[in-house]
């Protein structure tokens, strides 16, 4: 949630630019940077996104620059407006002050502030920070952000740049990430790795509570008391080609056609002989044959993956998993002992719902194994031990290959624990192994045909998601994707639960869409659809390839392969995706940052 870019060395106007772009996908009401030129502290700030603000500083781009700051921002205090653009200044317009976060405090400390003189101009909880460092301001920036955070409640990651002060910019952090990077030309730091892979793959994450000064030659973490901290690097392994759109109109599609890849590369290093191995919780082996219970904590897509991996696991054997939003989790009286496994699942590892119930967990003695995709993210510092599901960045903020890569991490979670329960699943480990191929084959040949429906029903402005079992997450999922990126009222329902309460909904300008293939509930599905045929709405029905029963029954079906019945939130998730896209993509809408939406939600 709203992206931050920095840097101090060698560079031009057009670098915080570019940088901001790679972080757009973070939040992007308004951009603006802050850079030292000369002596002088230059503010440019502009409502929009940040194509608005390189318009802005057109002309300007190619100014050499010593140091600077930039901020793309998602609004939580005041509206998306010039004036509440980040940087955010102090009275005498030499501090300037970028920040992702809230300050929860903002409003006590801004009538101290003002009854001691000071001016707001903004209504952001940012220039509350601008004015602290300028009331501590001694000469030293360093030390006057370092006792300004200490008047600091609530979240924050900030940059700060001081017009007197030309050698430094000081980063700050707590509950908001921060990472920095350095190469031969300066010294970088970023909300996330995206803009830095550029810079370097080694890279150091900041943790709570710390401070850094970076040097045009160097940089030095503090923790808030003033005491210096040894740096830990961490390798990241990301494509920069990954962060870029290789030739599709969209990120959205492009991550949707990296899925197979995405499949077999979570797969990698973790089947042996018709057996799920995983290296990262081996020495876990006994804890795990031992629990009797498991708490999925997650948010948004990462629920619906935590719901799937309930289903799959169940299949497996009776067990108790209960799957919960994050936040609703953490204010709840959870129970917690040596007995329970809790799973956070994030893709960025930064959702700041989840990493409070991780927090809660942990305070009341519990384990947790973090699924994310971020390496070094805040979760997986926190969890005991983290599976990655490796799928690269994700730019789109509709989360699609990292959910096919969760489900794929989770489904080999649960045949791991399984096995060491004593169950043997070398088929279902084998037909994984096969599902790459099938994936990329069935986007190939049907795509076309998900779009040409999607076509046919872009003008409805309702959608009902029904599905039973392992296909009911699927159908939360399908609604989700439709919701966010096409701004349809898109609802996703158990379908036996339609006749108590949303049936109502139905008529034939209420659609409905379908999830009937060819598993173990398909005649309970077909009984529901019917239901919702007599009340005139429309059906697409997802179908197995071979299904010759549904299609007569509906009025269009999306074919999905036919497979084995636990494998179906695969192909059906990526259908939907497909669906969603085509929709939002006729309507021409801003397809990979959707309104007010953000990729990482790092406000509670
Ligand atoms: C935001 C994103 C969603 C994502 C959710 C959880 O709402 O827009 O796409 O599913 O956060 O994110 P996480 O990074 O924790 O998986």
């Amino acid at each position: 949630m709203c992206g931050i870019y920095g840097f101090i060395g060698e560079g031009k106007v057009e670098d915080l630019v570019n940088g901001l772009k790679k972080l757009e996908y973070r939040g992007y009401d308004s951009a603006g940077i802050a850079f030292l030129k000369s002596k002088n502290l230059i503010v440019e700030k502009r409502t929009g996104k940040v194509d608005a603000l390189r318009s802005l500083m057109n002309g300007r781009l190619e100014e050499r620059i010593n140091a600077g700051i930039a901020h793309t921002r998602w609004a939580t205090h005041g509206m998306p407006t010039d004036i509440n653009a980040h940087p955010q200044m102090d009275c005498t317009k030499k501090i300037a002050v970028v920040h992702n976060g809230i300050i929860e405090n903002f409003a006590t400390l801004r009538d101290a502030l003002t009854s001691e003189g000071h001016i707001f101009v903004s209504q952001t909880d940012t220039e509350v920070i601008a004015h602290l460092i300028e009331k501590y301001f001694r000469g030293d920036l360093f030390e006057a952000v370092r006792v300004a955070t200490l008047d600091l409640e609530g979240t924050y990651a900030i940059g700060v740049i001081h017009a007197d002060i030309e050698d430094e910019v000081i980063f700050a952090r707590r509950k908001s990430p921060l990472v920095i990077a350095a190469n031969d030309f300066g010294t970088y730091c970023a909300s996330d790795v995206t803009p830095l892979i550029s810079v370097s793959r080694d890279v150091v994450f900041l943790e709570d509570g710390q401070i850094a000064r970076l040097k045009r030659n160097k940089f030095e973490i503090f923790e808030n008391s003033g005491k210096p901290v040894e740096n830990h690097f961490y390798h990241i392994n990301w494509d920069e080609k990954s962060a870029e759109k290789g030739g599709y109109k969209h990120f959205m599609m492009k991550e949707i056609h990296e899925e197979p890849r995405v499949i077999s590369d979570a797969l990698v290093g973790r089947i042996k002989d018709g057996k799920v191995i995983f290296e990262e919780i081996k020495d876990w082996n006994e804890y795990i044959k031992n629990i009797r219970k498991i708490n999925v904590i997650a948010c948004g897509t990462s629920f619906h993956a935590g719901l799937v991996f309930k289903y799959f696991l169940e299949r497996l054997r009776p067990f108790d998993v209960e799957v919960e939003v994050s936040s609703e989790f953490r204010y709840r009286n959870v129970f917690v002992d040596d007995r329970v496994l809790n799973i956070a699942i994030s893709q960025s590892g930064e959702t700041a719902d989840t990493l409070e119930s991780v927090r809660l967990v942990k305070s009341l003695g519990g384990k947790v194994l973090a699924i994310s995709n971020v390496v070094g993210s805040t979760l997986t510092r926190e969890a005991d031990r983290t599976l990655y599901i490796n799928a690269g960045p994700e730019i789109s903020v509709a989360s699609t290959k990292a959910y096919i890569g969760q489900i794929t991490v989770l489904y080999l979670l649960a045949i791991y624990m399984d096995q060491l329960m004593g169950g043997n699943h070398s088929e279902m480990v084998i037909n994984l192994t096969k599902l790459p191929e099938i994936v990329d084959n069935f986007i190939l040949t049907q795509e076309d045909s998900i779009k040409s429906i999607a076509d046919k029903y872009v003008g409805y402005t309702n959608f009902m998601y029904i599905g039973r079992g392992i296909n009911y997450p699927s159908a939360l999922e399908g609604a989700l994707k439709l919701k966010e990126i096409s701004y349809t009222n898109a609802v996703g329902y158990q379908a036996g639960e339609l006749k108590h309460g949303p049936i109502a909904l139905l008529d034939e300008k209420f659609p409905v869409m379908a999830i009937v293939v060819d598993d173990e509930l398909k005649d309970k599905m077909i009984s529901n659809v019917l239901e919702t045929k007599a009340r005139n709405a429309q059906v697409v029905a997802i179908v197995s390839a071979s299904d010759r029963k549904v299609s007569s029954l509906v009025n269009d079906v999306i074919r999905v392969p036919d497979l084995e019945s636990y494998l179906y939130p695969f192909v059906v998730g990526i259908a939907l995706q497909l669906f969603a896209y085509n929709v939002a993509n006729d309507r021409n809408l801003n397809i990979d940052m959707p309104r007010n939406l953000a990729k990482s939600v790092t406000v509670e």
